[in-house]
């Protein structure tokens, strides 16, 4: 966690917030790891074609939820295995945003790229976001004015300035082909300009290693509001620009995000306008 800093409300409740949504990311992230000796043995029930899930991401977003709501009874909840469940009865001004499991296909092949996501939204403002990297055990936090850390090191996105050195992440239409025949055109001129590309499975984990500066930056065409609601908050506590492809202000909604510093931001927007 990092250090405390500042004593006004807002930052203090930021903290509580981020705390607590941590809790519940260890606590789904014990159901993970728990069921990683026994993944050949899983049942993979298919949402879609190519979107699977297990009972464990089920089971992980009930650990979550459970977490959360003892502490929480009133908040409400967008949570990807149950986003279709009734809203809850009660308008909130607290929700949290949960990918339980975030790289489910990384998961099921032993890859070891997948994470738990939680946003927490205050009044509508994303006020604090946790990514817990399972297997590498690293826990990205981010609250709002406060920074986004890795345990004790806060974190900044890259310097880099021009495009010729910069290592950039996606993520592939794989859940809309019809998408890719536009993407291929994206990818072509950013593999181009870059020294590299890289694809790890998880969209959340993509949005840490931007905050974090192991990527320059990152885009990808399609995303539900569980994939990006922390690492929103991550990107812009590290200093750097997270929008859609349109370059308006990221929201915890579904569709397209890029990220990155300012400059590599402004860089990869321009590609993908072409077209
Ligand atoms: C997926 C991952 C992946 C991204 C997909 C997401 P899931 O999440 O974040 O990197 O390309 O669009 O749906 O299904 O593993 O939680
Ligand atoms: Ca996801
Ligand atoms: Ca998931």
């Amino acid at each position: 966690m990092p250090p405390t800093e500042g004593t006004a409300p807002s930052r203090r409740d930021a903290r509580a917030l981020l705390a607590l949504a941590c809790q519940a990311a260890e606590a789904a992230a014990e159901v993970i790891r728990a069921a990683e000796p026994r993944r050949a043995n899983l049942d993979w029930r298919e949402k879609s074609p190519v979107d699977f899930v297990t009972e464990v991401d089920v089971l992980a977003e009930a650990r979550a939820i459970e977490v959360l709501s003892a502490a929480e009874p009133n908040a409400m909840f967008l949570a990807e295995e149950s986003a279709s469940a009734a809203p809850s009865p009660l308008p909130s001004a607290l929700r949290f945003v949960i990918d339980p499991l975030d790289g489910t296909t990384n998961f099921l092949h032993g890859l070891p790229e997948y994470a738990v996501s939680i946003g927490v939204e205050v009044d509508g403002v994303l006020t604090a976001g946790v990514v817990l990297h399972v297997p590498r055990n690293e826990c990205f936090t981010a609250a709002l004015g406060a920074g986004a850390w890795l345990g004790d090191t806060r974190l900044r996105v890259s310097n880099a300035a021009s495009p010729q050195r910069a290592l950039m992440g996606t993520g592939f239409p794989f859940k809309r082909p019809e998408d890719i025949p536009q993407y291929i055109g994206q990818i072509s001129r950013v593999m181009a300009g870059t020294s590299g590309v890289r694809r790890a499975g998880s969209a959340s984990v993509d949005l840490t290693s931007v905050a974090s500066g192991r990527l320059d930056g990152f885009w990808e065409t399609y995303l539900s509001p569980w994939d990006v609601a922390a690492g929103i908050l991550m990107i812009r506590e590290a200093g750097g620009v997270c929008t859609d492809a349109e370059g308006r202000d990221s929201q915890v909604t579904f569709g397209s995000v890029v990220a990155g510093n300012a400059v590599m931001h402004r860089w990869l927007l321009d590609q993908l306008q072409d077209g």
